[in-house]
């Protein structure tokens, strides 16, 4: 969190070992539904955060337009109780969302709505936050597989964002190794 801002923008996102949160179809089974296979973990002095204590903090979502349409596709809205909001040029959302069309907007909105800890998701705009300075926390869950293609987590960079590790762990049955950092603000 920076002087200038009051809330906290923060990333819980799984990846492949090679970078890329979903396949070029979307398709996200080998995140959700791996094939078990026996993964060897240690134990950790110092876990990350998990999802149990890290999404009951949030407050407010930030989601991309890929991600809003990837949700529109789950059995049922799986945010209820938090405020979300869709970054999107092109998208005008439904009643569940608020729609903004940048990313000043959003951080104005944001701060307008007095926002506490705002989880940012979505590749393009996980980029999009990072390259304005508007992430202080960062959880990354690495799937045990290369994908090769698909939507990247992470882009191009002007200038090196320096991260601190503050706790880590492996997960038995899916053999997730899970990082939380916490970004040094510039
Ligand atoms: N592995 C995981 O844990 C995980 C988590 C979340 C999502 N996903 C998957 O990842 C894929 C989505 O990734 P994605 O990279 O496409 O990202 P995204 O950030 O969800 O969506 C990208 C869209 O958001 C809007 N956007 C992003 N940055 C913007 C900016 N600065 N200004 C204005 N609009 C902006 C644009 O919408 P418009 O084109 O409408 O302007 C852009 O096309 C989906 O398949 C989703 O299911 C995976």
């Amino acid at each position: 969190m920076t002087h200038d801002r009051n809330w906290q923008g923060c990333v819980f996102i799984g990846t492949s070992l090679d970078g890329y949160i979903a396949k070029p179809d979307g398709d996200l089974t080998w995140l959700t539904d791996p094939t078990p296979r026996p993964h060897t973990i240690g134990s950790a002095a110092h876990p990350a955060l998990t999802w149990e204590n890290f999404y009951p903090n949030v407050d407010t979502l930030v989601m991309g337009r890929t991600t809003y349409e990837t949700v529109l596709t789950f059995h049922a809205w799986p945010f209820d109780g938090k405020r979300v909001i869709v970054l999107s040029r092109t998208s005008e959302g439904d009643e569940r969302v608020q729609v903004v069309r940048s990313v000043v907007e959003a951080r104005e909105l944001l701060s307008y709505e007095g926002a506490g800890r705002v989880y940012i998701d979505g590749g393009r705009t996980i980029q999009s936050f990072l390259a304005a300075g508007l992430i202080d926390e960062i959880t990354v869950s690495i799937a045990p597989v290369l994908l090769g293609r698909g939507s990247r987590l992470f882009g191009d960079l002007d200038r090196d964002v320096l991260l601190t590790l503050r706790g880590h762990h492996a997960t038995q049955d899916d053999g997730l190794l899970r990082a939380t950092y916490s970004v040094q603000s510039r």
